[in-house]
């Protein structure tokens, strides 16, 4: 099971908290997967990419959606959280269009914690071999190793998403795979390239860890 693209967290009937997420880093790796023989489910947030071929695609917009999906989904063998799921939604949804109201000096928006779905499915007792994303703009490794023990991951994928032409929406992209192995984090960098490439990559270093 693999997610990918953005969540759109509502904050009325016409506005909503999102990010620049495409979804072709993690299409890329649905289609790779189906390539190698294996069943897919993509569940994935609002993109303007074609299904690969092979691969069942469930469609959600919020994170808390994204999280029913993939429960929904679960037992799978691997778990790929490729998602820019939003680590924040409103506090409340307005019915209505929000109004200015008379105040000019601006507005203040309460937000809650989202659930984490790689960790949520990284905790439960039956789990899959489980793969993160890390985007991150600054100290890429710490932050990236940082992700992977606190959400107790198999692999971590870092992508560096300051850079130009890489990351967000771009067709390339690079990453730094982070991963566990006798007691130490252990690293191998993967150079700028194709998304297809990467993925192919990608899939290449973790399918002889498969269990
Ligand atoms: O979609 P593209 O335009 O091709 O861009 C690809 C990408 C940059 C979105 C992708 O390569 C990427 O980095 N995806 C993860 C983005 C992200 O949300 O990173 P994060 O560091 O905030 O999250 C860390 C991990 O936790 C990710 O696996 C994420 O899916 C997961 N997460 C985060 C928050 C949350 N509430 N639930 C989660 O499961």
């Amino acid at each position: 099971m693999i997610t990918a693209g953005p969540t759109r967290e509502a904050l009325d009937p016409v506005r909503y908290l999102s990010n620049h997420s495409s979804g072709k880093m993690g299409y890329a790796l649905a289609a790779a997967c189906a390539a190698r023989g294996a069943q897919v489910t993509l569940v994935s947030g609002p993109v303007a990419l074609a299904t690969p071929p092979g691969v069942a695609r469930v469609d959600v917009l919020s994170a808390c959606e994204m999280l029913a999906a993939v429960e929904a989904a679960l037992p799978c063998e691997l778990f790929i959280g490729c998602a820019a799921v939003a680590d924040y939604r409103a506090a409340s949804v307005a019915e209505h269009k929000l109004k200015k109201g008379d105040d000019t000096s601006g507005m203040t928006l309460e937000l809650v914690r989202n659930p984490d779905i790689v960790a949520t499915v990284a905790a439960r007792a039956e789990r899959p071999f489980c793969v993160g994303f890390a985007a991150e703009t600054q100290a890429l490794e710490t932050h990236a190793g940082d992700k992977l023990l606190r959400k107790r991951l198999d692999l971590i994928v870092a992508n560096d998403v300051s850079q130009a032409g890489l990351g967000f929406g771009s067709d390339d992209n690079a990453a730094t795979l982070l991963w566990r192995e006798a007691d130490e984090v252990r690293r191998q960098a993967l150079s700028p390239q194709p998304k297809t490439a990467l993925a192919t990559a990608i899939l290449d270093h973790l399918v002889p860890r498969l269990p």
